[in-house]
């Protein structure tokens, strides 16, 4: 029994934000935002997202007269956040709208916290103050992997390190989801953000947080992405695979309200120290873990197994098709091949030890454990 006192302790379940879903769903941002009496949404992006048809389509829409804050780094700082904070003054908006993959969306929540109080920075945000009445938050991804767009968490780097603002008012007003804006994407991106995808499934649904609910959505995912990974990978413009990473990517966000486990703590440091994109990273980390939590919980997987169709699949059959998964999509396995060195482990399990999604894992993990998996997954 993966619960066994859930009788014992309350639980509170939600999934309040509006999605608007489908090829084309874009068009209706004018009248979405004018259901909220916006006016002058502040466009929060990255500078490699400009020469997009995705953001020529928003321009389109817009009529190019919203501000355009771009400078959003790969992994977002707390200077990114301060510059679209002063963009958002100078511009004299009224709302964020966060346009790009999870980076920009993880940057547009927090500017609201700065905009609500700037006095106060970010490495010293209370969870306990008043939140009420921030700017509103428009969220529109052009990737299929994070979830940010329905999350209630901001990751951004300070001092060097990935740390998590949490609060239920950074959640967005709405969602919209129209696989044209993802067409575009590179096969290796579409990967590497649909393995991160994959992970937040797998690794919510294992994760030891009571919400049932959050299972079912993860599974369902796990699905998707077993079908539909491989063919946008293959075929961009394959609107319907495009469609289903999208759902799937918006699954795993949601499903990750219940935590993650021990393979984000490892894919988070190899983001800040060695650079490595968050879902490549999950790609690399995500069977080592898969192996020390079935080693220590037998049968944990074979539920994940089912969900992406293996026939009556024990943890061994669930992680030998994960590997092979995520090698048929282009994602070579081996931290080697990434240029992380293996004196950098300490420091790397250091700061995996720190991170908070651990905590939620299956089993426990200690400093040891976390090196040696670094080493496995080398
Ligand atoms: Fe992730």
């Amino acid at each position: 029994m993966k619960h066994a006192k859930i009788a014992t302790q309350i639980s509170t379940f939600s999934f309040p934000t509006k999605i608007l879903f489908g090829a084309g769903a874009l068009s209706s941002l004018p009248s979405l935002l004018g259901e909220l009496k916006i006016r002058r949404p502040l466009i929060v992006t990255d500078a490699g997202i400009l020469p997009t048809g995705a953001f020529t389509r928003l321009q389109e829409i817009s009529g190019g007269k919203w501000p355009v804050y771009s400078e959003v780094h790969a992994n977002p700082t707390a200077e990114d956040v301060e510059g679209a904070a002063r963009a958002f003054r100078r511009g004299q908006c009224d709302s964020v709208l966060a346009f790009g993959g999870g980076s920009p969306l993880d940057a547009g929540k927090a500017i609201r916290l700065r905009l609500k109080r700037p006095k106060l920075s970010l490495a010293k945000f209370d969870f306990a103050l008043d939140w009420s009445g921030l700017a509103p938050f428009i969220a529109i991804p052009t990737t299929a992997g994070t979830g940010s767009e329905v999350g209630r968490s901001s990751v951004i780097t300070m001092d060097g390190r990935k740390q998590v603002l949490f609060h239920p008012a950074l959640l967005a007003a709405f969602v919209i989801l129209d696989p044209e804006l993802t067409a575009a994407l590179p096969a290796r991106l579409t990967a590497a953000t649909g393995a991160d995808a994959l992970t937040h499934c797998i690794e919510s649904y294992t994760s030891t947080v009571y919400h049932p609910l959050c299972d079912g959505i993860a599974l369902e995912g796990l699905h998707l992405i077993a079908r539909a990974l491989p063919r946008a990978v293959k075929n961009g413009n394959d609107l319907e695979a495009r469609g289903q990473m999208q759902i799937a990517a918006t699954m795993g966000g949601i499903a990750f309200q219940k935590d993650l486990g021990v393979a984000h703590s490892l894919s988070h440091p190899l983001s800040t120290m060695c650079g490595l994109h968050h879902g490549t990273a999950n790609a690399l980390t995500l069977p080592a873990s898969m192996d020390f939590n079935a080693a220590r919980r037998p049968g944990l997987y074979r539920r994940v197994g089912v969900a992406l169709g293996l026939n009556d699949p024990d943890d061994r059959a669930t992680i030998a098709f994960v590997r092979w998964f995520l090698e048929g999509i282009g994602l070579r396995p081996g931290l080697r091949h990434y240029g992380v060195k293996p004196a950098q482990f300490a420091a790397l399990a250091d700061q995996a030890l720190a991170d908070s999604c651990h905590k939620t894992n299956p089993v426990p993990v200690t400093k040891k454990d976390l090196r040696r998996l670094y080493e496995t997954a080398y």
